[in-house]
């Protein structure tokens, strides 16, 4: 598939998440067959004060393989500026967001609100594409309308195209859905329909397996599929979509022993790459992803909460696998293990949240 003149191949995007799509993250997505990852939504306002706290996530890539860069706001000189930041660490893409749903987002009328403003948006394109150099497209990602009542997905995004929108990604729920209820596959399907053949449309929402992936395509008639959380520790989806669009068998499930190495691969990453003071919580985070719903799992992210250092968070990982691989070995491949009580899941919700092991339960709240 090309953007502009930007040719990414086939496969699926990873989906810019805040917190979650950082440089270790991107990566490991990209070994596994992404055919482009976005960096998280980052402030055009912030970047262009110089906010330590937002340049810090400005990343590039490992790979050398483009790579969007996401920046949110409403005022086009600010988002031009910041654009142009984008392109100067070598972003292949600039994409605009104007899907997020956010209260800290939509108050300041950027994100998911200029769907309800669509000469503001088509001003915030034009003006990123003209900052830009014309080989580096820019794209938008949005949503099916604001709400219920404005169902305008198909006409934002021919606006968003005229203004000069290479590509748009449509995550198929409105602002006011948020992430509940299902994804609007008919508004995705409405983008393909009014585009121009040239100008390929994401349909984006809920994709978590192969089957999702072809019912998306077939039920929309998109060019792609971007996929945001059922990435989360699971990159083999992206192998697995590629393989597909490459008319290959569908590889085995990964092995014991592949899910050990992905994840040491992507623990010495986030042990290079992350802040200090984020160590702590992005390694707990990077274990409980590749752990979700593997035998010893949920044991595991208990423990690895209570724990205070780094290194012991690594160190329970590695037995972890050790664990797993030899069970594999004695118990052949069946890794999983029974589905988490709702308790228990509430208790592990906590835990993350607060930082601490768990203390009582829901009825404590
Ligand atoms: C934790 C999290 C953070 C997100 N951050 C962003 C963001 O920074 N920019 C954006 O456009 N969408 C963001 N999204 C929305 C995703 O890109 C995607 O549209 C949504 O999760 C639906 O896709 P999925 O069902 O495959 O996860 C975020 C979603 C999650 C769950």
């Amino acid at each position: 598939m090309r953007i502009g003149d930007v040719d990414i191949g086939k496969g699926a995007l990873l989906a810019p998440m805040e917190a979650v799509s950082d440089l270790p993250f991107r990566t490991l997505c990209e070994e596994h067959g992404a055919a482009l990852t976005y960096t998280e939504f980052l402030s055009a306002q912030a970047l262009t004060r110089g906010a330590a706290r937002v340049t810090g996530r400005l990343w590039a890539s490992l790979s050398g393989r483009p790579f969007a860069v996401q920046v949110f706001g409403r005022e086009p000189g600010v988002m031009a500026e910041a654009a142009r930041m984008a392109a100067d660490i070598g972003a292949g893409v600039v994409d605009i967001n104007m899907g997020c749903p956010a209260r800290k987002v939509t108050a300041g009328l950027c994100g998911a609100a200029l769907m309800r403003e669509p000469d503001v948006a088509a001003r915030i394109v034009a003006a990123v594409r003209e900052a830009l150099p014309a080989r580096i497209p820019v794209t938008v990602k949005q949503r099916a309308g604001w709400d219920e009542r404005s169902l305008n997905a198909a006409d934002f995004a021919r606006r968003m195209v005229a203004a000069g929108a290479a590509l748009v990604a449509v995550h198929g729920r409105t602002r006011a859905q948020g992430f509940a209820g299902s994804v609007r596959l008919e508004a995705i399907a409405e983008v393909r329909r009014t585009l121009p053949a040239s100008i390929p449309v994401v349909g984006n929402g809920d994709v978590k397996s192969v089957a999702d992936y072809l019912d998306m395509k077939r039920a929309t008639g998109c060019d792609a599929v971007m996929i945001g959380r059922a990435a989360r520790g699971n990159p083999w989806l992206f192998r697995d979509i590629l393989a597909v669009e490459n008319g290959e068998p569908l590889p085995p499930e990964p092995s014991a022993g592949e899910r050990w190495t992905v994840w040491r691969r992507h623990a010495a990453l986030v042990a290079h790459y992350a802040a200090p003071k984020m160590m702590l919580h992005e390694l707990r985070k990077t274990l409980a992803w590749y752990s979700r719903g593997l035998h010893g799992g949920a044991e595991l992210r208990r423990r690895s909460f209570a724990e205070p250092e780094p290194s012991a968070v690594l160190g329970l990982g590695e037995a972890f696998f050790a664990r797993l691989a030899e069970r594999a070995a004695s118990h052949g491949a069946d890794l999983r293990e029974p589905p988490v009580p709702l308790a228990t899941k509430w208790l592990e919700r906590h835990a993350r949240r607060t930082g601490r092991p768990e203390s009582g339960g829901p009825c404590e709240a």
